[in-house]
């Protein structure tokens, strides 16, 4: 490992506004396609780019789950993993850094986040509860289904108007946080934030904001209440503190990201975000009993207090990752790339919600296709038109993906409730694709916006008794297998 992390933090006047703070040692290649073999492709996997198989998708923005280039020095740690099933040496590092990252003494690892949210949800949420967020990712309100619990989405006013400037449209509404507990607190023993809001255009929710929901807890609880924060893309979130938000200029992101730690009580992080990983994840915990709490279900659900699912080369590349994803160069240049490709698409009238944020950008498809109405998912429509005009995968988020369930019959899909937006999810895999890429991709869109009327809407396709019903516990999981079909063959 040649160079160490404050080396990689050392003062300089190269403008990592412009350029990266990497060089790429290894290239991977793709499959080239034509447009009238993607046409093909897409139309087999009932139009849904998640299902199309990755090879033929040359730039993959369905997600940045899992997706990133890993580093020399991680690669290089990888040989040092040992693979002891007690006590791995390679534990300590990553306690280590977990420690550093979060200020909590306790830390537990697990194969991805959604195996922490599990033991998290099984300790601390109850039958009956109710759990506030800014916006439960899908993972998180899964659990609380199985767990005979109501996820509830209280996301600031600021994120339902496109054109209101403020920089922090991912917060939870505080007043109506602080009316929930006064009102029904005997039901609240566990509030979510997700930071920044995934399922929110990605937005970053303002310091502030966390620390008026920690004064909200303490004031109002009726119970135990645990504060957790959902960190997979925390670094990302402190990003935008540092540049947004007063106070913070100063500060490098690992101390914002210490600060905002410092406010909850627990939190868990799907490491395949932000630290740099392909797969793995963590939950830090402050209070030792809590954390007895969850021993047993992580050894039942993952695996032992030291490896919690992973290899032991897993937890070197993560330990080294985590601080190489809350490096101050390498954030700001993942906000220009944002910013590139936000830019490329804004000229060529490709509507995007604002700000682009740093984890990716949101495509507002309702304005690109107007003719398509907001039940027959101009998201789903625009994202296929893309992937045959250049190969691109991206995540539809709008009404047909992502409507609302009826919290008082979540299992009847005729009451799924409009999106706010029709968004597409753009993510960006990281350190994986150069700007000319992220230029293409907002091409595709233009090209795909240029059709017209010609793209088609789509709707519902009901499998009939050919799958199984889903119990009501499992339903947070729906938006993973519900199809859908164009009404009219695309252009
Ligand atoms: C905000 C957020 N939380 C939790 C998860 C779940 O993480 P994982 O996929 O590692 O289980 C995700 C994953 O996409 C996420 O975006």
């Amino acid at each position: 490992m040649r160079i160490s992390r404050e080396e990689m933090l050392a003062p300089t006047d190269l403008p990592f506004d412009k350029v990266p703070p990497y060089r790429v040692k290894v290239v991977e290649y793709t499959e080239p396609t034509t447009r009238d073999q993607r046409k093909q492709l897409i139309k087999e996997v009932q139009y849904s780019a998640c299902n199309l198989p990755a090879k033929y998708v040359y730039v993959n923005m369905t997600t940045d789950s899992g997706t990133s280039a890993m580093s020399d020095r991680q690669w290089a740690g990888m040989w040092l993993g040992d693979e002891s099933y007690f006590n791995s040496k390679s534990w300590e590092p990553l306690k280590k850094a977990l420690q550093e990252f979060s200020g909590m003494e306790y830390a537990l690892p697990t194969h991805q986040g959604r195996s922490g949210e599990a033991i998290l949800y099984e300790a601390f949420v109850k039958e009956g509860d109710i759990v506030p967020s800014n916006m439960h990712f899908t993972t998180t309100r899964a659990h609380c289904y199985y767990y005979g619990a109501e996820p509830v989405d209280m996301t600031c006013k600021e994120y339902y108007d496109e054109h209101d400037p403020s920089w922090f449209k991912g917060n939870i509404d505080v007043e109506a946080l602080k009316q929930l507990f006064i009102e029904k607190g005997d039901k609240i023993g566990f509030v979510e934030l997700v930071v920044p809001n995934n399922l929110c255009a990605g937005q970053p929710v303002s310091m502030q904001n966390i620390k008026e929901v920690r004064e909200i807890i303490d004031k109002y609880k009726k119970r135990d209440v645990i504060f957790s924060l959902d960190i997979a893309r925390i670094s990302e979130n402190a990003w935008m503190i540092k540049k947004h938000e007063a106070g913070y200029g100063h500060m490098s992101c690992l101390q914002i990201v210490q600060e905002m730690m410092s406010y909850a009580d627990v939190s868990h992080m799907s490491a395949k975000k932000a630290a740099l990983v392909n797969m793995g994840g963590f939950v830090t915990v402050r209070d030792r009993t809590n954390y007895m709490r969850l021993q047993p279900k992580l050894i039942r659900l993952d695996g032992f207090l030291t490896y919690g699912g992973l290899a032991g080369r897993d937890l070197e590349a993560l330990a080294i990752g985590l601080m190489e994803g809350i490096n101050d160069y390498y954030l700001e240049d993942k906000q220009r790339q944002s910013d590139v490709f936000a830019n490329a698409c804004k000229k060529l009238g490709v509507a995007t919600y604002n700000p682009a944020c740093t984890l990716g950008v949101w495509i507002l498809a309702e304005h690109c296709l107007p003719h398509i109405p907001k039940h027959q998912g101009p998201g789903t429509a625009l994202a296929s038109q893309a992937y045959i005009e250049g190969g691109i995968g991206l995540t539809s988020m709008d009404s047909l993906h992502r409507g609302h369930l009826d919290p008082d019959d979540p299992t009847n899909y005729a009451k799924i409730q409009l999106a706010p937006f029709e968004l597409i999810r753009c993510a960006f895999p990281r350190r994986v694709y150069t700007d000319s890429q992220y230029e293409w991709c907002a091409e595709a869109l233009y090209k795909a916006m240029e059709w017209g009327d010609k793209v088609p809407g789509y709707r519902r396709f009901d499998m009939g008794d050919a799958r199984p019903q889903l119990e009501d516990r499992d339903f947070g999981t729906h938006t993973f297998f519900d199809e859908f079909e164009p009404l009219f063959e695309h252009p």
